[in-house]
């Protein structure tokens, strides 16, 4: 059995660090186990701007311990009103890599969100000829539509006729949870891709709701049943060069998951590179860990892999990670994943 297994450094292509005191809570968390990040822009009020953006990449570094050599790749969050001239000049100047999508209200802080896709088309087009990628959360917010199903929906809706449309648009299909969504990168063009997170290869919606409600497995898009989890498990773990680790590690403060109207978003980094080595463990392809983590992301970004190597063993005892950290504000519970852990990095 394999129990030692070096990697080029991962990065995590869907993180949110927040801001002020939640920010230094958390980025070192990543800073220390990643290369790059691609920011998600979803702060109050959003990162829209070319200067937002550069302005909260620099309060992201001054958080990061120096020892840590942490590339944020910044993200533009797309609202109705957004300036072509302004994505295009971001870009060009290298502050930002991608621009997010986020139908309004569709998640946390989404509020300001894009209300029709036909009122962004100038801005899609611009960053189709420079080659910017879309950062989609793929979910409609009609209330007659169930929410296990909005995934989909938004595939056949929004998503196909947007591709149709604009083939020449790169788009990533943010945290993708149901075997529609995997069939529709896997189906679609080099231009089209996802990512997959660390809870949605470990749990089901089973593991939510039998036995008592679990606030902190509550995120957007919400995790599907066993068979949806099974084809997400399949595409990470296939190698698949349009598959790709983005954890969306999304912190709340723990008593507002845990309250009558809980938050969205499960925190994941301190345990995420051992969910995924139990994972490809577990669907005996620990060989494709590698493409999956660290080079298919950059290669579908356009970015070198890291240089660094990340080295992570099989312990025969469960590896330890806290159940929760500390900010200021109270604490930030640890997603558990309800298995022991047996990978860590060293
Ligand atoms: O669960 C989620 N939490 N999904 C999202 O799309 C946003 C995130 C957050 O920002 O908390
Ligand atoms: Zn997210």
């Amino acid at each position: 059995m394999v129990d030692t297994l070096t990697i080029r450094q991962p990065d995590d292509w869907h993180i949110h660090f927040r801001d002020g005191e939640m920010l230094k809570a958390v980025v070192n968390d990543t800073a220390s186990q990643f290369g790059r990040g691609i920011i998600m822009p979803n702060l109050v009020p959003p990162v829209v701007t070319g200067a937002d953006a550069a302005a909260y990449r620099e309060r992201i570094t001054a958080a990061i311990q120096p020892e840590h050599q942490f590339t944020p790749l910044m993200t533009l969050y797309l609202t109705d009103n957004t300036d072509p001239a302004d994505v295009k000049d971001a870009a060009d100047q290298g502050i930002i890599h991608a621009v997010k999508l986020y139908p309004a209200g569709a998640t946390t802080n989404s509020q300001s969100g894009v209300t029709s896709i036909n009122n962004v088309m100038s801005v899609l087009e611009v960053m189709a000829d420079i080659n910017l990628p879309l950062c989609v959360h793929g979910e409609v917010t009609s209330p007659d539509i169930d929410i296990f199903d909005r995934e989909a929906v938004f595939l056949e809706t929004q998503l196909q006729p947007l591709q149709q449309a604009l083939p020449e648009l790169k788009v990533i299909l943010e945290h993708v949870t149901t075997a529609d969504g995997v069939n529709y990168v896997r189906d679609g063009s080099y231009n089209t891709a996802a990512t997959i997170t660390p809870h949605h290869l470990m749990i089901n919606r089973n593991h939510m709701l039998v036995g008592g409600i679990r606030p902190h497995y509550y995120c957007l898009p919400i995790v599907k049943r066993a068979t949806h989890q099974q084809a997400l498990r399949d595409a990470a773990t296939s190698g698949h060069e349009r598959f790709f680790l983005g954890t969306d590690s999304a912190p709340h403060l723990t008593h507002t998951k845990e309250t009558s109207c809980g938050c969205a978003g499960v925190y994941n980094t301190p345990n995420t590179l051992s969910c995924l080595a139990q994972v490809f463990e577990e669907e005996n392809a620990l060989e494709h860990l590698e493409a999956f983590c660290s080079l298919n992301g950059p290669t579908w970004y356009g970015l070198p892999p890291n240089e660094n190597t990340t080295t992570l063993t099989r312990r025969s005892t469960p590896t330890e990670y806290p159940a929760s950290i500390t900010t200021p504000d109270g604490t930030v519970t640890v997603f558990d994943p309800g298995v022991d852990l047996y990978w860590a990095a060293v």
